[in-house]
């Protein structure tokens, strides 16, 4: 189990050193989003979700719609979120590219990841966690984004039990050895608090409950090797807006809409996957 997380954090490695000098003013966006997905499977392992790139007050859950002609601008921050997995065990990892004026915004949450990391250890509590990541945000003159955190994992699960939260909180849990955990700081210039903007590429699926449409089931039927874990829509063959709405209604498949700073605040994000060790941490994205 161990080691197939650790295989796909070693595939995660790699195709974020080399996506990293594809984000240019002028590229597509898709190209790059598409490049990341093709990637990961051709070093062995699989999406555990699509490639997420978020630019400037969009925060997590945005990735190109099919056909998409958007490209990178100057002066946008970009977040990329990517995730892959061996058999339902999943590395992820994220990083901002700044096109802009914006490095401080960037600095704060790699090292906002940089010192969560730093105190992990077996023993340590989701407070402690959170508390460091607070004040090292707070140094900078930032805010974390309260309502975005890292999480633990369980097969084909991305976002499992514990929740590790971006500020102090009273009670957290307590972390043991061997534990797998993505920390995942938030930073923004904003208030520091997300909303769905109305827009949703991704889903993933509930329950394969009987349907009655045709169209449904050659959606069920195709998405159904993706297990629980999230799919674009841009990866089915025919997906109309109205019939994703239906299935989510129907309760058959959960919505992941995009997700903004409420008060159009820049934000910054950055995150690894690490494995909680007896006096340490081994980062293995
Ligand atoms: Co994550």
């Amino acid at each position: 189990m161990l080691e197939k997380h650790i295989e796909a954090g070693k595939v995660l490695k790699i195709v974020r050193e080399e996506v990293k000098d594809l984000i240019k003013p002028g590229v597509k966006i898709i190209e790059v989003a598409e490049y990341v997905e093709k990637r990961i499977r051709e070093l062995g392992a699989n999406p555990a979700f699509p490639c997420n790139i978020s630019l400037n007050y969009d925060a997590a859950h945005s990735t190109p719609k099919k056909d998409d002609t958007r490209t990178f601008r100057e002066g946008d921050i970009v977040k990329i979120d990517i995730g892959a997995h061996i058999d339902g065990y999943i590395a992820d990892t994220a990083f901002t590219v700044d096109l802009g004026d914006n490095n401080d915004l960037v600095d704060c949450a790699e090292e906002a990841l940089k010192s969560a990391i730093e105190i992990v250890e077996a023993g340590i509590t989701t407070a402690e966690i959170g508390k460091t990541i607070e004040l090292t945000i707070k140094d900078f003159g930032f805010k974390p984004v309260v309502n975005l955190t890292g999480h633990g994992f369980m097969p084909y699960i991305a976002h499992a039990p514990p929740t590790i939260y971006n500020f102090a909180v009273e009670k957290g849990v307590k972390l043991d050895e061997g534990m797998i955990i993505a920390i995942e700081p938030f930073v923004t210039d904003g208030v520091g608090k997300v909303a769905e903007r109305g827009e949703t590429e991704i889903y993933s699926l509930i329950r394969a409950k009987p349907v009655r449409m045709r169209i449904e089931r050659d959606i069920l039927s195709e998405v159904e090797k993706y297990k629980t874990l999230p799919f674009a829509k841009r990866w089915l063959k025919k997906a109309p807006d109205v019939i994703m709405s239906k299935l989510v209604r129907e309760k058959v498949l959960r919505a992941y809409p995009v997700l903004s700073e409420v008060k159009r605040g820049l934000v910054s994000q950055a995150e690894h996957t690490i494995i909680v060790e007896d006096g340490g941490a081994r980062v293995i994205t």
